[in-house]
């Protein structure tokens, strides 16, 4: 029997035993200012307060003490498109004409192996280069942009939740399959990856104006035969979208319902956005399990909306809620400078967000929307070992600032609106250092 590989980490670290949206407001986040990780084969085996846990070190097992630092959960990135890494600040178009005029045209250098790859592999280095290690990301329609994927992510161990998108109507003719090929092409794509390593499948038409009620039905029957598959799409970014979308099925109570109709709702799916969402739809989400990804760097990029986080977050039905930066729309990797974003449009849209309830959503919230809490998110004992270290003394302006900050609230305030890719020092996958920055 091989023996176990046994690694520790030491320094002030944060994660939450609770969620702050909920009556634990106050108490659900954890800070350890002296902590310590054990690791063992890629897995936390102890996490808590250094010197009461030393003695359970066995003897020999270096530890790396990280200073001026605080030690998270690994980011979760909960909707972003890889192959949109390209067309990142293209602007001057709403959505319906972003997707047309840049979108559509980028997605379509897809059908090529090399530039698929190159592209999934930029992507997941500036991913773990700003401490994200997990995410739920599009491909195109090409098969072959999924397997590019795929290898992308495996050769780096990381945790993600991927799929091809479906399309079969209202986009150029390369990028639409029949409603056969694209169910044949993703059965395909599930029985290659799903579960294999940290993988998992995302069944993932892009958004109702683009599928017909029969492509979304066989998307719903594939969910259904597919036990542990997710589901993945759009909802409600744009007015003039969700017009488009009412008129395209006259017959569905509303935009979730596209999706409901067919199946395509409840635990395990996630859409992106969510601006628009009517009262009932909410409730509809909280009742079915539905998660919703805010998406706010994206959201003010195309001009969408203000998502509202406080009717979101309603404790008389709470959705499932994950932060997300939805590139190429969306316009930063940084998951703190998507923190910053949620936290201003929160401000606009009259509503509040605490450094903690932000930071939460992309960590510890963001697993469970995805159904991931058992797995990442946290730094629970039992979990992977996922890691983002964080340096407080990124640039100057964030050095010379913390030295007023009184309480770890202000700090990760602090960190919320100043911080970027810059503050990220180091991420661990897997429990392996997968970036250092100095
Ligand atoms: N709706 C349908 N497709 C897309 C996309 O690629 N990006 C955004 N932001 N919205 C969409
Ligand atoms: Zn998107």
């Amino acid at each position: 029997m091989s023996e176990s590989k046994i690694t520790a980490i030491r320094g002030s670290a944060i994660t939450f035993g609770d969620d702050p949206f909920g009556e634990a407001k106050d108490t659900a986040l954890q800070y350890e200012t002296d902590a310590l990780l054990i690791i063992e084969d890629g897995f936390i085996k102890s996490f808590g307060n250094a010197e009461t846990l030393m003695p359970e070190l066995p003897p020999g097992v270096k530890v790396t003490t990280y200073t001026d630092s605080l030690v998270l959960p690994g980011f979760i990135d909960c909707h972003v498109h890889y192959p949109q890494t390209q067309i990142i600040g293209a602007g001057g178009e709403a959505l319906i004409d972003w997707l047309d005029k840049y979108t559509f045209v980028a997605e379509q250098s897809f059908s090529d192996d090399e530039h698929s790859l190159k592209t999934a592999d930029t992507f997941c280095d500036e991913l773990i280069r700003n401490g994200t290690t997990s995410a739920a990301v599009f491909c195109t329609v090409h098969a072959q942009s999924v397997d590019s994927f795929f290898k992308s992510a495996s050769s780096r161990k990381m945790r993600m939740i991927a799929g091809k998108v479906l399309m079969d109507r209202n986009a150029p003719e390369g990028l639409c399959d029949s409603v056969q090929r694209g169910h044949d092409l993703s059965k395909q794509l599930i029985d290659r990856w799903h579960g294999k390593d940290r993988i998992l499948y995302a069944i993932t038409p892009r958004y109702a104006a683009s599928s017909t009620p029969e492509q979304l039905d066989i998307a719903g029957t594939l969910w259904r035969e597919n036990p542990g598959t997710y589901v993945q799409s759009h909802i409600s970014e744009s007015q003039k979208e969700i017009e488009w979308v009412n008129a395209l099925f006259p017959d569905c109570d509303g935009y979730l319902d596209t999706y409901g109709r067919f199946g395509l709702i409840g635990p395990r799916s996630i859409f992106g956005h969510g601006i628009h969402l009517t009262e009932a739809e909410w409730q509809r989400c909280h009742e079915t399990g539905t998660a919703i990804a805010h998406c706010p760097t994206s959201n003010m990029f195309l001009g969408s909306g203000l998502f509202d986080i406080k009717k979101a977050k309603d404790a008389s039905r709470p959705a499932q809620i994950g932060l997300a930066t939805d590139l190429g729309a969306g316009t930063s990797f940084s998951m703190f400078q998507t923190m910053g974003a949620a936290y201003q449009v929160a401000r606009l849209a009259g509503a509040d967000l605490s450094a903690a309830q932000a930071l939460y959503l992309a960590t510890t919230g963001a697993a469970k929307a995805l159904s991931l809490e058992d797995k990442i998110g946290t730094l629970e004992p039992g979990t992977e070992a996922d890691l983002a270290i964080v340096d407080l003394k990124s640039t100057p302006i964030i050095d010379y600032r913390m030295q007023f900050a009184q309480s770890i609230e202000e700090i990760l305030f602090v960190l919320m609106t100043m911080a970027d890719d810059r503050a990220v020092r180091a991420t661990y996958i897997s429990g392996d250092l997968a970036y250092t920055r100095d």
